[in-house]
């Protein structure tokens, strides 16, 4: 009768002492980065992150979960790491965008400025987290966030130690690229603009993904002086900043779309101008075959600006205000 308490033992007590080996050897794996490090050198910039921070519970390395939070467990990878692979790759041999996505996720979720992730042109284009965030680097100095910054440039206006958020950003868009290197353009490149001031990277609901409903929100948001009202309106300027403005850089002055007077001729009726005011030798520009013998010297220079100043707007009385030229 006694002997199977005894046979119990016998297979039991290996059986517990093997499960609790295997068990340590997985809280190891989990706990304690320093056991992992000690390989991964090149890896260590993640203890100077955010993840790494011990007093914040809900951080990888708070949980008690420094590496596997992110990579998962293979309690054999210490012993052979070639045949051991983790179960979330991120580098070679990666697991889909999308899962690699939800580890992130299953972290962030809950942040408001994520909320539009799935719906995103980013989130839809199997973009990834990792695409942009280099979670083993530490960020530079004056900033929280790590970039992969994909695309390094010596820049003749700032220090190569700053990393740019635009850089990692134009390593994809090429197009916006040149357009940022035009001869007028907000200074992104000069580090006072990012792409992020007018871009939800996450997602958003709108138009090419701008962080506010409509354009003219977003433009407002740091040019209030041309938000208005104004007792004399220009209706072009209420409906829409780029009837006129390119957002990221143009060859004309002041961001425009085209120069002026041809911008203002898109839209207004050249002949209707001069109108009575002005003899008739005095067209906006030299028609060959026309009776006007010479372009009008008004328009030389900034053109219709030269009178029309007020181009958003006025506030001047009577008729100069309604012409918006004060
Ligand atoms: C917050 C999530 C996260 C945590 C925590 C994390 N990693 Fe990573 N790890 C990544 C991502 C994402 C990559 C892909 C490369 C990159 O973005 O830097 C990566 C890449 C790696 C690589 C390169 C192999 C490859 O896939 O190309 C190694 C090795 C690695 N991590 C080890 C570790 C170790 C060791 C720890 C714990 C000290 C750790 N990681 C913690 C997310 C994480
Ligand atoms: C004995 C040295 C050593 C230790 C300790 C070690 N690794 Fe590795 N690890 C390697 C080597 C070598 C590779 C490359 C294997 C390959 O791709 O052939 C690797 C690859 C990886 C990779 C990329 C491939 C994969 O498995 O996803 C990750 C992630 C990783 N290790 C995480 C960890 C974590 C987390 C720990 C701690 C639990 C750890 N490593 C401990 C040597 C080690
Ligand atoms: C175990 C939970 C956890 C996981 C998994 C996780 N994070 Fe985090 N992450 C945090 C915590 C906690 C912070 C610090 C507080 C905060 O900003 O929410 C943080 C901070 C960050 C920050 C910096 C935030 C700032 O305010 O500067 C970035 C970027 C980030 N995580 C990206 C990622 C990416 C990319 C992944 C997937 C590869 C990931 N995280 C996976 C918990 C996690
Ligand atoms: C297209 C590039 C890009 C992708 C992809 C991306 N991010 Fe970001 N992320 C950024 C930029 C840029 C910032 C800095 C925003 C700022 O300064 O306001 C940022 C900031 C953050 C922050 C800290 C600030 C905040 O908004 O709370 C967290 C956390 C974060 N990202 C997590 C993630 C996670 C998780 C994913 C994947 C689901 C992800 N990011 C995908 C570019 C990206
Ligand atoms: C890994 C490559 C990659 C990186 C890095 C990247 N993007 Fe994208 N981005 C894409 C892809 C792919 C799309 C969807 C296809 C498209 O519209 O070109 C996209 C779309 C967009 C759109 C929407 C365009 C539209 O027409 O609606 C904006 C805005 C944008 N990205 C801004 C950014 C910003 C800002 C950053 C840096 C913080 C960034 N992207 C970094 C790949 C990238
Ligand atoms: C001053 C605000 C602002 C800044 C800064 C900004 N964008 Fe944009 N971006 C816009 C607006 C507005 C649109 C919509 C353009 C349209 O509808 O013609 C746009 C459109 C886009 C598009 C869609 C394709 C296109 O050109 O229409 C991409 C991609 C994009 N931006 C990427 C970027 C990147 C990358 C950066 C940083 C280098 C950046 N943007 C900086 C306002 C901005
Ligand atoms: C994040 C703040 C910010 C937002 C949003 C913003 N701008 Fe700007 N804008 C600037 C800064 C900074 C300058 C440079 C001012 C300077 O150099 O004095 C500038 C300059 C300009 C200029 C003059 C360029 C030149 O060559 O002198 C125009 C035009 C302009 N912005 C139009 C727009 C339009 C249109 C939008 C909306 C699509 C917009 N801005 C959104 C910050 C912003
Ligand atoms: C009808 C065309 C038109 C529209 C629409 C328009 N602008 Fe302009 N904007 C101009 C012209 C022309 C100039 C150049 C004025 C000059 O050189 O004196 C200019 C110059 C600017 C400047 C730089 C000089 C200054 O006055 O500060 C800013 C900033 C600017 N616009 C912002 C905006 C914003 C924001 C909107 C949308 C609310 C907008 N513009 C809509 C035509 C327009
Ligand atoms: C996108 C089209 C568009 C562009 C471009 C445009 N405008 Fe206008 N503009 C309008 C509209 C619409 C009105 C209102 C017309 C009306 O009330 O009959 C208007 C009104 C005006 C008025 C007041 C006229 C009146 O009868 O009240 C002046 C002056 C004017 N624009 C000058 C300019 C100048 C100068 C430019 C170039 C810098 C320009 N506009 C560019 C659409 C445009
Ligand atoms: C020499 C000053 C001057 C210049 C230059 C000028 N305007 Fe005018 N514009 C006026 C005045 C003054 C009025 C008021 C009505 C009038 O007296 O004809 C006016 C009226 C207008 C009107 C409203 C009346 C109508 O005919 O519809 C528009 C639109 C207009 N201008 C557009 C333009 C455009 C576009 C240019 C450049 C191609 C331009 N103006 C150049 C002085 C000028």
């Amino acid at each position: 009768m006694a002997s199977r308490p005894i046979a119990v033992c016998f297979f039991a007590v290996p059986l517990i002492i093997f499960l609790s080996a295997l068990r340590s050897r997985e809280v190891l794996a989990q706990a304690d980065p320093a056991a992992c490090l000690s390989c991964h050198k090149d890896q260590a910039g993640l203890m100077d992150t955010m993840h790494g921070a011990k007093s914040d519970p809900a951080s990888p390395v708070g949980a008690g979960k420094a590496c596997s939070a992110c990579h998962g467990v293979n309690p054999n990878h210490v012993g052979n790491p070639a045949a051991n692979k983790h179960p979330v790759r991120f580098g070679k041999g990666a697991i889909p965008a999308r899962e690699q996505t939800e580890v992130c996720m299953s972290c962030h979720a809950g942040n408001r400025h994520l909320a539009f992730w799935e719906s995103g042109r980013h989130g839809r284009n199997d973009v990834r987290c990792n695409d942009c965030h280099a979670v083993h680097a530490t960020p530079s100095r004056g900033s929280t966030v790590a970039f992969t910054r994909r695309d390094p440039t010596v820049s003749p206006v700032i220090g190569t130690e700053r990393q740019l958020e635009y850089e990692t950003c134009i390593g994809c868009h090429k197009q916006t690229k040149v357009q940022i290197n035009k001869p007028s353009h907000h200074p992104i490149v000069e580090g006072k603009v990012t792409c992020s001031s007018c871009h939800n990277p996450h997602g958003a609901q709108s138009h090419a993904m701008i962080k506010h409903e409509t354009v003219n929100i977003q433009c407002w948001n740091c040019h209030s002086d041309k938000r208005g009202p104004f007792l004399f309106q220009h209706p072009a300027v209420e409906e829409n900043c780029l009837s006129c403005h390119a957002p990221h850089g143009s060859s004309h002055t002041k961001l425009l779309n085209e120069r002026v007077p041809n911008l203002c001729q898109d839209c207004h009726d050249w002949s209707r101008h001069p109108g009575t005011a002005y003899s008739g030798d005095q067209g906006f520009i030299r028609i060959p075959g026309s009776p006007a013998k010479t372009a009008n010297t008004r328009f030389v220079a900034r053109s219709c600006l030269n009178c029309h100043n007020a181009i958003h707007g006025s506030n001047a009385p009577a008729s100069r205000g309604k012409y918006l030229t004060r």
